[in-house]
């Protein structure tokens, strides 16, 4: 059975109390039990990462890399737009990675237009909420 990981950086544990305005009201719980749920009618297994700190999400990029996850959901979220470190981790993975944004990034700040992430994932979602979750697992599931 194919594992896809779902990888969530900097701040994303707060969802449901962080800018509820932006980001909606669902926590990440909500987040991962949807995508457990859909993971199991698509025949595929689903693990969760979540982590504040650059080094631990280039560190996480090898230890997927490693297990040869069938491929990786990734908000990077503020680490989209700064860092390298992640882009390059993306990249020596050799992983399937599909960069989701809850957000709009093209309708907010215009920091958030830049993503260093986004030229080496297979593709980006923006804007639709944690729709974009589920629509990057189908597109990994097959
Ligand atoms: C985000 C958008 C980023 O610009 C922001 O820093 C986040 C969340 C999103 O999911 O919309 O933390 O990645």
């Amino acid at each position: 059975m194919k594992t896809i990981a779902v990888v969530n950086g900097p701040n994303l544990n707060r969802l449901g109390t962080r800018e509820p305005e932006v980001y909606g009201s669902e926590t990440l719980e909500d987040l991962e039990s949807r995508l457990t749920e859909e993971a199991s009618k698509l025949g595929v297994t689903v693990q969760f990462h979540q982590s504040n700190h650059e080094g631990t999400l280039v560190d996480l990029f090898g230890q997927l890399s490693d297990e040869a996850v069938a491929g990786v959901i990734l908000n990077g979220a503020a680490y989209t737009h700064t860092s390298v470190a992640l882009r390059d981790a993306i990249s020596a993975s050799g992983l399937r990675v599909i960069e989701v944004h809850i957000s709009n990034i093209y309708s907010r700040e215009e920091f958030r237009k830049h993503s260093y992430t986004a030229a080496v994932a297979e593709g980006v979602i923006t804007g639709l909420g944690f729709n974009g979750y589920s629509y990057a697992l189908q597109q990994l599931a097959v």
